[in-house]
């Protein structure tokens, strides 16, 4: 057999195994898996000692995103850049339905904004702001076109925000075309009720975003989602889960059966309330919704990871610049006028090799499932993408499990001027990266073009077969 490229001797790590073998790869996929495969005439890649994972999938970005007047600061090449410096080889970002405009313009949108820019492969999902029973079957042609899962937000009234019913008809016509719909779970008619008593107060630091987004709202609207979801019959996918008493309302459902899955995100694992206390606007930087929570509710989390309650980890990557204009200065004397979100799209894989693996909080098998092969299953991209298998592209990315640095702005490649994780040393780092069989990372010297990255046109998945 002639490989045109073989990984020779790294700890292959799937979500089930690790084993030391080589990588035989043939064009844009990995052909044979085996002992001392031969290598003439191929490009040999030395892994000894080092890990090699499958490319990572991050379900959940905003890249080039308008909200609160502004636009998150990483656009379609900056942030899959990033994405592939960290280690992620395939994303799937947010498009939008414009209010009474149809999904479709939404979609078209967001193929303009991505064709030609990316590094790495993408897909989307739709947010949909408003569907009105004339519009519903839209959503199936959206499906057709791999675009197999929605968003739904229930806060950000007058925004993004839809009501039960909408939410509703939403859920019940997955039955039919086999979407799978993600829930912005947070109680936003009663978060709108806090933030104008907190700013009527004078209370306009950054801390009182978080003081106004209860716990309880999130575990309120994540009880809800999930039994509309019962009620229609259908599967269901909370985001970006912050709060320990929103996992337990998955936690119970998932207990009596019902299928129900949940990412949470580095942010909650890491960070906590006492950040929005820093001096001055720096609070700031970690607005973002759900906010951060008192710490303790972290272990909750990590429970969550171990018990799989909780089968993501995502980034919900959505930067805005902190000391540039159309930044988070936006906000300044009126937090509720901060741009929500926080850069993560580089960093995912390394905290949680770091916290997760180097901590003992779980395997590094188990850190490979959260973070690419049940993203990958649950979001109709598997096998195809998430794991290490012969047919399967050739996303791989060589992990040094050693090595150890500091995350900083200042050496990450995001379009953002802070990171939420500033001087904090981790180890374990990403050393090369292969994108369908062409290493767009070697050792530090970035081999990336933009417009490499193809869309991925994604097909339905069956979640409940996961549960
Ligand atoms: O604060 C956040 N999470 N910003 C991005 C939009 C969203 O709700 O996911
Ligand atoms: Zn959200
Ligand atoms: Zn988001």
């Amino acid at each position: 057999m002639q490989f045109d490229k073989v990984i020779k001797g790294g700890a292959i790590v799937t979500a089930s195994d690790t084993t030391v073998a080589d990588i035989g790869i043939i064009g844009e996929v990995i052909s044979t898996i085996g002992l001392d495969l031969p290598d003439e005439g191929a490009q040999v890649i030395e892994a000894k000692g080092r890990y090699v994972f499958p490319g990572c999938v991050d379900v959940h970005t905003h890249l080039d995103m308008p909200f609160g007047g502004t636009f998150s600061s990483d656009n379609y090449e900056t942030g899959t850049a990033a994405a592939a410096w960290g280690g992620t080889t395939t994303l799937i970002d947010f498009a939008i339905q414009s209010r009474g405009k149809h999904l479709q313009e939404g979609l078209d949108a967001w193929h303009q904004k991505s064709q030609g820019n990316a590094f790495i492969d993408y897909s989307f999902h739709m947010i949909i702001s408003d569907l009105p029973e004339s519009r519903v079957e839209e959503m199936d042609r959206l499906v057709d076109q791999g675009v197999a899962s929605f968003k739904l937000f229930m806060a950000y009234p007058g925004v993004f925000m839809v009501d039960d019913a909408t939410m509703f008809r939403a859920l019940l016509r997955t039955r039919e075309n086999g979407g799978l719909i993600c829930v912005h779970a947070e109680n936003g008619g009663v978060i709108d009720v806090l933030v104008k008593q907190a700013l009527a107060q004078g209370h306009t630091a950054p801390k009182y975003h978080a003081l106004t987004r209860p716990m309880s709202a999130e575990a309120e609207a994540t009880r809800r989602a999930i039994f509309l979801a019962e009620l229609a019959g259908v599967p269901i996918y909370i985001v970006h889960l912050s709060a320990g008493d929103a996992l337990d309302a998955v936690a119970q459902a998932r207990e009596r059966g019902i299928p129900v899955f949940a990412e949470t995100c580095p942010q909650y694992l890491f960070l906590s309330y006492d950040d929005y206390e820093r001096p001055g606007f720096e609070g700031a930087k970690f607005v973002m919704s759900p906010p951060l929570r008192p710490k303790g509710n972290e272990e909750r989390l990590w429970r969550g990871l171990n018990s799989n309650n909780l089968q993501v980890v995502s980034t919900d990557h959505c930067p805005f610049c902190f000391d540039k204009p159309q930044g988070k200065r936006l906000g300044e004397g009126d937090f509720s006028q901060i741009p929500n979100g926080a850069p993560g799209v580089e960093t995912r894989l390394h905290l949680l090799y770091d916290g997760g693996v180097n901590q003992g909080r779980f395997s590094v098998n188990r850190m490979v499932d959260l973070l690419a092969t049940t993203p990958a299953r649950l979001f109709g991209l598997y096998p195809q993408k998430g794991t290490i298998a012969p047919g399967s592209d050739a996303d791989l990315v060589i992990f040094d499990p050693e090595k150890k640095h500091r995350i900083s702005h200042k050496t990450t490649h995001m379009n953002v001027d802070y990171s939420p994780y500033e001087g904090r040393e981790v180890t374990g780092a990403v050393e090369s990266v292969l994108l369908r069989g062409r290493v767009i990372l070697e050792k530090g010297t970035f081999a990336g073009r933009a417009g490499d990255g193809k869309f991925i046109k994604r097909s339905t998945s069956e979640p409940s077969s996961l549960l």
